[in-house]
């Protein structure tokens, strides 16, 4: 499969594994993977345990990232992670309003856009997620939803930071519920924040901004998801908990 942008394949593990099992779990993914040169490989365990994780993946194919950063640089924020504290792990991504985020701990596009300038300050990467509730698209707002969201949480980035951000379009019914966007949705989708993007950055930086998919990507699905042509990549829950699922998604995605 060819297309001008590389994929870029994480796994967001979210509130699972101890520093322990991501080890064990990383340790497979770096000897299975060890191949792979068309996609870029992000995992991103829980802050506990980036030390070990970053341990071994030193000197490999597979990148680390972070599920969240403070927006601040350092300072009395009791419990918040600078996004200093990360580059010390070689952090070289972090994930920024996943729906999880927003919906729980009620983070609002302009705290996205705020995290994201800190995260260009730092050199990490931020991959801002994005995505429309059921409601939302059986109300015809998925347009409406992801031209709000993709215009408040990528405000304020120069060209320059949006060609190193990051949109995962993650439809919020389609994650961790087995039902996945048809490969038509998800490019429409994409397509869309396509066209918001040149008209935000310009047409010259749009077509190599990359756009993962996420939401009950699996091994079975991947392929046709990632042969979407505006579908760069894919940001994986579930699937990325064992090195067997995560790897086959990659290895069907190339
Ligand atoms: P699932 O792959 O478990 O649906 O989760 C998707 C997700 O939220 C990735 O950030």
């Amino acid at each position: 499969m060819t297309k001008d942008r590389k994929l870029i394949i994480a796994g967001n593990w979210k509130m699972n594994k101890t520093a322990a099992e991501a080890a064990a779990l990383v340790a497979e993914l770096k000897r299975d993977l060890a191949k792979v040169k068309e996609v870029d490989i992000v995992v991103c365990p829980p802050f506990t345990a980036l030390s070990e994780v970053s341990k071994i993946i030193l000197d490999s194919n597979i990148h680390l990232g972070a599920q969240n950063m403070s927006e601040h640089a350092r300072g009395a924020y009791t419990g918040e992670i600078s996004a200093e504290m990360l580059k010390e792990f070689s952090v070289r991504y972090v994930i920024l309003g996943h729906s999880e985020r927003r919906q729980y701990q009620k983070e609002s596009d302009e705290l996205v856009s705020k995290k994201a300038q800190a995260a260009h300050a730092a050199a990490i990467k931020p991959i801002v997620c994005v995505g429309e509730k059921l409601e939302e698209r059986e109300g015809g707002l998925t347009e409406k939803i992801l031209e709000t969201q993709v215009r408040g949480s990528l405000a304020g980035l120069t060209k320059e930071q949006a060609l190193e951000t990051i949109v995962a379009y993650e439809p919020v019914w389609a994650i961790g519920t087995g039902r996945t966007a048809t490969p038509e949705q998800a490019q429409s989708a994409h397509a869309f924040i396509r066209g918001l993007l040149a008209e935000i950055f310009g047409n010259e930086v749009a077509p190599k901004m990359r756009i993962q998919y996420g939401g009950s990507v699996k091994p079975n699905n991947a392929r046709e998801l990632m042969s979407q042509p505006d579908v760069d990549g894919a940001l994986v829950g579930g699937a990325s908990l064992e090195a067997r699922s995560f790897c086959g998604i990659i290895f069907n995605s190339i």
